[in-house]
């Protein structure tokens, strides 16, 4: 029982932590870094997939659910393997989305399917551009984390 409570008390103290970490984005700042995925990606009530898909919503969706878009198969894999874009996974994937996800999915178990490559191409390194256009992105998903 007490274990039980310690560990639950880390636990929160981890995503606590994680949420920290993307502290200090700057949604404005964000509308302008998102200039770059509007090469592929469209947001907003009545944004239509592109190249990419909608992102209207992204935070707290499923990888490679949003409908009528083809996504590959490394991104519907990793959301059935049960990833969740958050604003810490979006902050993560957004170095490196091929690579993520197969680390996700090699976590899992899943290595036979952490082939292939996702179609997203773009990275994004810079850690405030990041916090800001996810803090932009969360607009768009009021009531998500
Ligand atoms: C060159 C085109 C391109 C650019 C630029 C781009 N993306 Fe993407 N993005 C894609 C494509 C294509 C997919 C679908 C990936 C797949 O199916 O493998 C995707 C998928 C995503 C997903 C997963 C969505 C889902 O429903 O699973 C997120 C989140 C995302 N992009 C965020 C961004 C953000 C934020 C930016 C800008 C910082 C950006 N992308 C820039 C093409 C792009």
């Amino acid at each position: 029982m007490f274990r039980a409570g310690v560990v639950a008390m880390v636990g929160l103290a981890i995503s606590a932590g994680a949420g920290v970490a993307l502290e200090g984005g700057d949604p404005a700042k964000g509308e302008q870094v998102f200039k770059q995925c509007m090469t592929c990606h469209r947001i907003g009530p009545d944004a239509k997939n592109a190249v990419g898909p909608v992102l209207t919503g992204v935070i707290g969706r499923q990888p490679g659910t949003y409908p009528a878009f083809a996504y590959s198969e490394l991104n519907k894999h990793a959301g059935e393997a049960g990833l969740v874009w958050s604003e810490d996974t979006i902050f993560e994937y957004l170095v490196d989305p091929s690579a993520f996800l197969k680390k996700f999915l090699t976590d899992k178990g899943k290595a036979d399917q952490a082939t292939g490559s996702t179609k997203m191409v773009f990275k994004l390194a810079n850690e405030q551009q990041r916090k800001d256009v996810i803090a932009y992105l969360k607009t768009f998903s009021p009531d998500k984390k």
